[in-house]
């Protein structure tokens, strides 16, 4: 079907009084820049922290403050219906407390109630204020409701402070409502899919404080999780050493080495429509882990290696019928052969559906925001993608699972 013509989405940024408050200005600059039309609601308490001016500069619009302004545009409801998306950047706990009870005394509070379009909240608070019991149920009953709540950040906190309970990055949040706008209007054409998404990378440990690792961040499985939860799926992400927030409505597996990594996949893929290895995984370990710490001065002379199970082969030799197996590859050319030579080997190896690669021999690849990616299918079939937001190439890869999906039924 071919898209609607552009329209100039509308983004509402909510802000409340927490000390992150000037970080919603970056927010607000990032999402002018994506083209949305920003409309500012803070809170009285969040212009305590920011003024009035600075949000209305950024955004180019008019701030809205309270409900008795401008009565005759009926604010509390006129705003909620116009947008395409609400943020809440930072959220607090305050906040949440009130969106739980449904008030309206406000006019962020009334644009909640009146809005239909996908809401974002990007929590920040004290660690003390994020894990008390009567926060995680308000944020339990809000992703229940089907809003987006960000797990916020470990890290530096208001003064000497550090631990869970910083505002996510303002790249990331803007992602998210990024990814939430392009949604909008979709179908939902993997509800009911049951997909299963590796991400990160594995460690394998020397001893007790050391590990063979990888460098990857997780950024591109989580977003594939994100995606597929966006496109109706019920997902369930395999994390190995993430330090990303949980994408919305999605099932969390933690898992730290390989060996974990495969029992967690094995398990999940038993139900699964669609396994999508994204995570990096060892391909060796220490065949010997020191329970203590090795002391200086004890160093092994060498470290003996044993190979791991290759588990996407394992779980294509194990598949249920109908099941769609994804492998991603991060290749870098050398005398053996080109990056898509290596890839082409690499596929036919594993036996899985698609493949998808990139090129990893430049900057782009492990931690960056972007990936330069060309998805291989079984068939022999090649789509190569430009350099785009690793959001964007999750759509990508999902968009080839739906070709294999109406290959095989
Ligand atoms: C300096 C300062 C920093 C604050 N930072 C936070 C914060 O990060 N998170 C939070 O939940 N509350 C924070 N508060 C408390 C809120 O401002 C307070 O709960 C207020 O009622 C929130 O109002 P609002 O939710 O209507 O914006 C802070 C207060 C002060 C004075």
């Amino acid at each position: 079907m071919a898209p609607e013509a552009a329209r100039v989405p509308r983004v509402i940024v909510g802000v409340t009084g927490g000390i992150a408050a000037y970080k919603a200005c970056e927010v607000i600059r990032r999402l002018k820049q994506s083209g949305a039309d920003v409309v500012v609601i803070p809170t009285l308490a969040a212009l305590r922290f920011v003024g009035e001016a600075t949000f209305a500069a950024l955004s180019g619009n008019a701030v809205a403050t309270d409900i008795w302004g401008d009565v005759q545009d009926v604010p509390h409801v006129s705003l909620g219906r116009s947008a395409d998306a609400v943020v809440v950047v930072p959220a607090t706990a305050d906040f949440l407390a009130r969106t739980v009870q449904g008030r309206a005394d406000d006019l962020l509070g009334a644009t909640l109630l009146t809005t239909r379009a996908p809401v974002v909240i990007a929590t920040a608070m004290h660690t003390e204020m994020w894990e008390h019991v009567a926060t995680q149920a308000n944020v339990r009953v809000l992703r229940e409701r089907g809003l987006i709540v960000l797990e916020p950040a470990v890290g530096r906190l208001t003064g000497p402070d550090s631990g869970k309970g910083r505002l996510p990055e303002p790249a990331e949040i803007t992602e998210v409502v990024l990814q939430a706008l392009r949604r909008r209007g979709t179908t939902a054409d993997f509800q009911g899919r049951r997909v299963v998404v590796s991400a990160g990378g594995t460690r394998e440990p020397i001893d007790a404080v050391r590990f063979i690792g990888n460098s990857s961040s997780g950024r591109q499985g989580y977003a594939l999780a994100a995606m597929a939860a966006g496109r109706g799926a019920r997902v369930t992400l395999v994390s190995a050493n993430v330090s990303l927030p949980v994408p919305a409505g999605v099932d969390l597996v933690e898992v730290s080495t390989a060996a974990q990594l495969d029992d967690a996949m094995h398990r999940a893929a038993s139900s699964a429509d669609v396994i999508i290895m994204a995570a990096a995984v060892a391909d060796f370990s220490p065949a010997q882990v020191a329970e203590v710490k090795l002391k200086k001065g004890t160093a092994p002379a060498a470290i003996e290696l044993r190979e791991n199970r290759d588990i996407l082969r394992a779980l294509v030799e194990s598949r249920r019928p109908g099941q769609v197996i994804v492998g991603f590859a991060a290749e870098t050319g050398d005398s053996e052969g080109s990056v898509m030579e290596h890839a082409q080997r690499k596929l036919a190896a594993k036996g899985c559906d698609l493949l998808v690669v990139n090129d990893v021999s430049g900057a782009e690849g492990f931690g960056s925001a972007t990936n330069t990616v060309t998805i291989l299918a079984a068939n022999g079939s090649q789509q190569a993608f430009q350099s785009m937001s690793k959001a964007a190439v999750a759509d990508a890869v999902l968009d080839a699972i739906g070709g294999q999906f109406i290959r095989t039924q």
